[in-house]
């Protein structure tokens, strides 16, 4: 499995961890940036990032600002991209089951590096459950094609 990450000054601690986590459980990482610590503008990475998945060039992304919130705002106007903020296990496990959101956004000025790593792994090792699911996504699917 690929996975497409990114994160601004606000993460970037976290995801120099994470790509070190999934490189070590086996995953092909595609890194978007930033490569060293200096500001910049969380939606300068979010695009690269939630186009990567859009396009399925990779599988899934991971976007880390100070909140996830930023992140997510962005990656959310990218047809095709179900980005969710997540600081809790339930949340980052049920994302994928129940609304097959296909890129992560995590806090890093809310969620420790530990906790970040634990729901990086319920995200990536969740399969959607389909199903019900399915309709309900489909919809969220009209509403992006309504504009
Ligand atoms: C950057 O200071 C901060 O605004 C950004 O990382 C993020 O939290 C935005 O949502």
């Amino acid at each position: 499995m690929k996975i497409a990450i990114g994160s601004d000054h606000g993460g970037f601690e976290h995801k120099n961890a994470i790509i070190e986590h999934l490189t070590a459980r086996g995953f092909e990482i595609s890194d978007f940036g930033i490569k060293e610590l200096a500001s910049v503008d969380y939606p300068d990475i979010a695009k690269p990032v939630s186009l990567a998945v859009a396009k399925k060039e990779c599988d899934l992304g991971i976007l880390v600002c100070g909140t996830g919130i930023g992140m997510s705002l962005a990656a959310n106007k990218v047809k095709g991209i179900r980005a969710a903020v997540c600081s809790d296990h339930f949340s980052a496990k049920y994302t994928r089951l129940h609304n097959d959101a296909n890129i992560l956004c995590l806090g890093g000025r809310v969620i420790g590096i530990g906790t970040a790593l634990e729901l990086v792994d319920l995200f990536v090792d969740t399969a959607f459950e389909g199903g019900r699911h399915q309709k309900r996504v489909d919809k969220i699917t009209e509403i992006e094609n309504m504009q």
